[in-house]
């Protein structure tokens, strides 16, 4: 289990044709996509349940049947999302065009209501989330505070996040997965840490980069607010969900008067975004359906994202160990993993990596003309300056493969690697 377990064979062996474009771009041709982190590859059946309900002209809002029925896939992919998704037993959705979105939301919604002085956010965070934190902090004279990151592990640290806090803080913003290195974020910790300072502070947590990798529980960990992309999760663009527990919900907010306190639907929602969600959870489900069969949809979301989580480690350690035919990521001359100092387990399946005497955006280049898409990372770049600062670099290449590729895709990207690196000395 430390090195992680593959899936049934059965599973296995049939996991890529559920997803479009697996190994090849349609019209640019075959290729190895390792740049999930960015956008993963889509369930078929998630772009078609969204096509299929914009075929439809009717209003949900309305009380013939095709509006009541396009209304109850909105109703009922609402509560999947908090309950199944997100592990919610209480609070509300609130639903925008990107999870960049909803973190605004959030923190708008606690820096404008809640007393304080101060906010706390990880150096680490993605700028949706980092500068959310700093906008408002601006506009209602709060001070920023920043915890730095442990450089070995790429971790924020319950312990240093606590350091930070004091009776006047007003919130605290912390993500569960670098979108970086991979590394898992300790949540329910933190959250128990700094609530041990301050008994009613506000926790939120970005949880697009871990998602797709394991599950959320906000009902264990405690937060009062996180967010998710499903086009990072194996869904459709054009959407992004955030779970608000019911004291955030209850919080004056941007609605219509009449509207019940707890609800944040401004205008007419899209049903094709709920039906893709939910067709994303099923999917999860069908995978937690090979160990947990009898079990209900919940308890099969978790164990489906449990053995996703799995499989991920079982890739993680093949990328980084070999075989014995092609050694991994730390056996290749000339090759640096970054981050690397943690159990297999608290890491999702994101690397970040170099190759001596190449520069990231190159090394990028040199992947594509052999058939691979990865991604930089770099310094320059508005988007991971604060992370390359915090572990002491100028830029990485980022690797994202996903649960459904096989021993073989990283065999070959190895392979790559070994000639590119080998071509560099
Ligand atoms: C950790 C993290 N949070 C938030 C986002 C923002 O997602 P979106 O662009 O969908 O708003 C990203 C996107 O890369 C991310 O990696």
């Amino acid at each position: 289990m430390k090195q992680g377990m593959w899936f049934p064979f059965e599973l296995e062996n049939n996991i890529k044709e559920r997803f479009w474009y697996p190994d090849a771009d349609p019209t640019l041709g075959k290729r190895l996509f390792f740049d999930n982190a960015g956008g993963s590859l889509r369930l078929k059946t998630c772009v078609e349940a969204k096509a299929e309900y914009e075929y439809f002209p009717d209003c949900p809002e309305r009380t013939h049947r095709r509006g009541v029925m396009l209304k109850e896939v909105v109703n009922r992919g609402t509560k999947e999302i908090l309950e199944i998704v997100f592990g919610a037993k209480e609070g509300a959705l609130i639903t925008e065009l990107t999870a960049s979105q909803t973190m605004f939301h959030m923190v708008e919604l606690v820096m404008e209501n809640i007393p304080g002085t101060n906010a706390v956010v990880s150096c680490l965070e993605h700028p949706s989330a980092f500068d959310a934190v700093d906008y408002f902090c601006r506009k209602t004279g709060k001070e920023l505070r920043v915890v730095p990151a442990n450089p070995k592990t790429g971790q924020i640290e319950p312990e240093t996040v606590a350091e930070f806090v004091d009776e006047n803080t007003c919130l605290v913003s912390i993500m569960a997965a670098s979108n970086v290195t991979g590394a898992i974020m300790d949540i329910e910790k933190i959250v128990k840490l700094v609530r041990n300072k301050k008994p009613d502070l506000y926790v939120i947590c970005d949880g697009v980069q871990h998602a797709p990798h394991g599950k959320m529980d906000v009902s264990a960990s405690g937060v009062d607010g996180m967010n998710f992309a499903p086009y990072k999760c194996f869904g459709v663009r054009g959407c992004g969900f955030a779970y608000v527990s019911d004291r955030l919900a209850k919080l004056p907010h941007r609605k219509l008067i009449k509207k019940d306190k707890t609800v944040f639907e401004l205008g007419t929602p899209s049903p094709g975004n709920f039906a893709a969600t939910m067709e994303m959870i099923n999917y999860v489900c069908e995978i937690g359906s090979y160990s947990k069969k009898e079990a209900d949809k919940k308890e099969q979301f978790r164990e489906g994202m449990n053995r996703i989580h799995l499989k991920e480690q079982a890739l993680l350690h093949r990328l980084l160990e070999g075989t014995e035919d092609i050694p991994g990521l730390r056996h290749i001359p000339g090759v640096t993993v970054f981050a690397d100092g943690l159990e297999l387990s608290d890491r999702d399946l994101i690397v970040a990596m170099g190759i001596d005497g190449l520069e990231p955006q190159d090394a990028v280049k040199a992947y594509e003309a052999k058939g691979v898409i990865v991604c930089d990372r770099l310094i320059t770049s508005m988007y991971a300056k604060r992370s390359m600062e915090a572990l002491n670099l100028s830029g990485c290449l980022r690797i994202s493969p996903m649960h459904c590729h096989g021993k073989e895709d990283i065999d070959a990207f190895l392979k790559v690697t070994q000639e590119i690196a080998k071509d560099r000395a």
